[in-house]
């Protein structure tokens, strides 16, 4: 299956990535090396892209896509939790840019027997995005109670029907284990007036996203690797992040803001005595939307915010 996904806010990221053609960046969600085929193509050969996706999906269509530039390429089946050890492992202590476009891939959404779809009725509860990861959607929607499934569909679905859905996805599984994605859906649909089903969008869709976004531990991954990412950053190393989710780019927008500026002194201090250094300068006080013409186009890029952040080592 041909690995089919438009990269989302393209050129934006790039210009923002402030490529230097001898520089080392890092794309810490590959996909199918849309933006990294971007960066790629601006280094010398003295450049260095190295791509990291959890996703072996992702990592096969990727090399094939950057296959003219392998001699400047190294590609990394991992979590990008796990960059700076990566790097390490590469002989690499700093870098001049770090790329994150988070959530998933439209491959991955397309591609009926990973589970992500809420179109498709006959495929497996499965939504890892790593698939040597042992626990699948199924178990999320089997054996979470009632309360933490309310909690996440709540939280990370944002749907107002969060509670009446966890009920009946509870009462569902009493007389039978939830397998495929055609039995949440259906079970999802019972749960929501028919006035609204037909007005919103997929009934489905906040409550697949809930569970993906539970089972890949998305929001963890993100709030607890940031600070280290931004260390690794080299002087006006660049951080670009594509988000998704307003929980996913609330997290960015703090961690931006706590890296430039991460003075706890009390604001009647005359001088900062807690000794915190900036780390850096917030470059979007805005986050960078989609441009109308990509809208029209890339239905996905609905929902994109990229922000970005300038490392300087001696602020
Ligand atoms: C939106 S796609 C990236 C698309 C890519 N920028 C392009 O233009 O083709 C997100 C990718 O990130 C991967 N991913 C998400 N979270 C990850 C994580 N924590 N570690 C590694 N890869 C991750 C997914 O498997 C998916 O392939």
């Amino acid at each position: 299956m041909e690995f089919n996904h438009k990269s989302v806010l393209l050129h934006e990221t790039i210009e923002n990535l402030n490529i230097k053609p001898d520089g080392i960046y890092v794309d810490g969600t590959l996909g199918g090396a849309g933006h990294s085929l971007e960066i790629v193509k601006r280094l010398s050969d003295k450049g260095r892209l190295i791509g990291i996706d959890q996703d072996a999906d992702a990592i096969a269509a990727a090399k094939e896509r950057l296959s003219n530039y392998a001699s400047k390429v190294t590609i990394v089946r991992s979590n990008y939790a796990a960059m700076k050890d990566e790097l390490l492992k590469l002989g690499i202590t700093k870098v001049d840019g770090i790329l994150l476009d988070l959530g998933v891939s439209s491959f991955q959404l397309d591609t009926p027997e990973r589970g992500f779809t809420y179109r498709e009725t006959d495929a497996p509860l499965d939504m890892r995005m790593d698939q040597r990861q042992t626990l699948t959607a199924k178990d999320i929607v089997n054996d979470y109670s009632e309360q933490d499934l309310y909690r996440i569909i709540r939280d990370f679905g944002e749907d107002r029907f969060a509670k009446n859905i966890a009920k009946h996805i509870v009462e569902a599984r009493k007389t039978k284990e939830i397998t495929t994605t055609g039995e949440l859906i259906e079970i999802i649909k019972a749960s929501i007036p028919m006035k609204v089903q037909k007005s919103g969008g997929h009934p489905a869709k906040r409550t697949f996203q809930a569970i993906r976004i539970e089972l890949n531990k998305e929001l963890e991954v993100l709030q607890d690797n940031l600070d280290t990412m931004i260390d690794l950053l080299d002087e006006g190393g660049r951080f670009c992040i594509i988000t998704f989710h307003s929980l996913e780019d609330r997290i960015v927008k703090t961690s931006f803001r706590k890296n430039e500026n991460p003075c706890t002194c009390p604001k009647e201090f005359p001088v900062c005595v807690c000794g915190k250094v900036s780390k850096g300068q917030v470059v979007t006080r805005k986050p960078i939307l989609p441009s109308e013409e990509e809208l029209c186009y890339n239905k996905r890029s609905k929902s994109a915010k990229l922000r970005v952040f300038e490392r300087h080592l001696n602020k």
